[in-house]
């Protein structure tokens, strides 16, 4: 075979495979979004995840005990921080990474507004309403 042709075939199979996976690719994007929001993190959702963490983080964030932090209180955005580099492996604990493992960060803000609204010797109400 002509060794242009060959050349040309290879180029326009490239050409082919691209413009197929393309919209296949865009697609998944938007699945995946689509999952993003459609995951629960209402009132609700909040309310029986929160259960959980108060095994550790005391009832409405207050701790109990030295060993686990107040998170009432705390700023929003900070809260947000922490859980966001809990799941995504920036603050290497084993504990919080287990259970902020596979939250969209639409459920890790619900988290965040959360325990921010509530009341503790955290609260700085001028700077944190
Ligand atoms: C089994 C106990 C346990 C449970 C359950 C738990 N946590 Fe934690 N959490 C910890 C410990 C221990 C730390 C401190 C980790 C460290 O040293 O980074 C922590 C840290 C945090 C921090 C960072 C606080 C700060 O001041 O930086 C946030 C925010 C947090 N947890 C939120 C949550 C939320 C929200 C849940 C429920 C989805 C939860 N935790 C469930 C034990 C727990």
């Amino acid at each position: 075979m002509n060794k242009v042709v060959a050349v040309m075939r290879k180029y326009l199979m490239t050409f082919f495979v691209a413009a197929t996976l393309a919209p296949a690719m865009s697609a998944l994007a938007a699945d995946e979004k689509a999952a993003e929001k459609s995951a629960p993190h209402g009132a609700d959702w909040v309310k029986e995840k929160t259960q959980v963490c108060a095994s550790c983080h005391g009832k409405a964030g207050v701790s109990e005990t030295p060993m686990y932090p107040t998170i009432a209180g705390q700023y929003e955005s900070y809260l947000m921080h922490a859980l966001k580099a809990y799941r995504d492996g920036d603050r290497n604990n084993a504990i919080m990474a287990g259970q902020v493992q596979g939250m969209t960060d639409a459920q890790l803000k619900a988290l965040a507004r959360f325990y921010a609204k509530q009341e503790s010797s955290l609260h700085i109400p001028e700077l944190n309403p």
